[in-house]
């Protein structure tokens, strides 16, 4: 029979993405309206394995809905990837009479719920990154806010890039995913789009590409570059000696991670959060939200880990016919 949930923590992990505070807020208030108490454990698995935990009322969570970053902070924590950082983590957690956590992060962070799970603390992850990259959702928190944050500045160095007919490399985040390069490219109607899941791009083709859409006229020529492929410096340098075309490179970094979330990212992080809440508070354990299908759903973390997720052969595709 699952074990009586009388009170439940809330932590943040690994990379932060816009959608968090929402995610926690509902987490926070599902609970309560379910009649469990709430701790919240400040920068994920180090500040549980550092005891930083503290109460949440309905009050703590009021006016962070529309605001980016995590209220709880978040961290990366080496001593958690360890089986004697995992049961310290748990004893903490029983010490503080936590029958369960809602982790919300990427992956990475499933790991270590998977690991407290195994150590008899109920968990339940939520997933929480810009990169889009958690085989078993459709949706990750924060994916739409930073892919409308990188559009908006990219269509920015686009004016300028015509206004003075260069061509303009704009390195986007995702080390290794490149769901944000491959959306701005086709929203932003990139000439190119360089994807770590297609590291094999060819450098020389990027080049003929140039030349000819100068011939056809073509002011600009946009080069989305995911982090994962990155040196757009570099790269700059050599696309203009080898083209004659005046090439620069723009680099977008953390103000993609930042900022107020969309109604999108809100809404999603709500719904999720507060699915979360009420499967831990029923002793459900082991187990991950996702968006898929076009419902909210939940897998088992072992499962949802050992899923595949690639980048959509026909948007990439469709990607590259467009940008003729
Ligand atoms: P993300 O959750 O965004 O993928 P990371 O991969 O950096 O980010 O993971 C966040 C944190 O999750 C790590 O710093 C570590 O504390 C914990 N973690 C990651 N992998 C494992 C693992 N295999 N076992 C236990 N904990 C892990
Ligand atoms: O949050 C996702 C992400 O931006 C990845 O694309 C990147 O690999 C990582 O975070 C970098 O984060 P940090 O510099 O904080 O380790």
């Amino acid at each position: 029979m699952a074990k009586e949930i009388k009170t439940i923590g809330v932590l943040t992990s690994g990379g932060d993405a816009p959608g968090m505070n929402a995610a926690i807020r509902a987490v926070v208030r599902k609970a309560l309206a379910n009649g469990v108490k709430v701790k919240g454990i400040k920068k994920g698995y180090q500040g549980l394995l550092n005891e930083e935990i503290v109460d949440m009322e309905k009050r703590d969570v009021s006016d962070i809905i529309q605001r980016g970053g995590t209220i709880l902070g978040t961290a990366r924590c080496s001593e958690f990837r360890t089986e004697e950082g995992q049961q310290k983590g748990a004893d903490i957690c029983r010490k503080h009479g936590i029958d369960g956590i809602v982790v919300i992060g990427g992956d990475g962070s499933y790991r270590g719920a998977q690991a407290l799970s195994k150590h008899g603390i109920n968990t339940i992850g939520l997933p929480g990154t810009i990169d889009l990259d958690i085989s078993c959702t459709d949706y990750t928190i924060g994916f739409d806010t930073a892919i409308n944050t990188a559009m908006d500045a990219i269509d920015r160095v686009r004016d300028t890039s015509s206004s003075h007919e260069r061509c303009s490399i704009i390195e986007v985040m995702g080390r290794n995913a490149g769901y944000i390069a491959l959306w701005c490219g086709v929203a932003n109607g990139a000439e190119d789009i360089l994807l770590p899941e297609k590291y094999d791009y060819n450098e020389q083709e990027i080049i003929n590409n140039i030349i000819n859409n100068r011939k056809r006229g073509k002011k600009h020529h946009i080069i989305i570059n995911a982090e994962g492929i990155g040196h757009s410096t570099s790269m700059a340098r050599r696309i203009e000696a080898a083209t004659g075309v005046e090439t620069r490179a723009t680099i977008l970094g953390y103000m993609q991670r930042g900022g107020n979330p969309t109604c999108k990212d809100r809404f999603y992080a709500s719904i999720m959060g507060a699915y979360a809440a009420d499967i831990l508070c029923e002793g459900k354990t082991n187990r991950v939200v996702a968006y898929h299908g076009g419902e909210f759903v939940d897998f088992d973390i072992d499962e949802a880990l050992a899923m595949e997720k690639q980048i959509p052969e026909y948007q990439y595709a469709v990607s590259r016919a467009l940008s003729l």
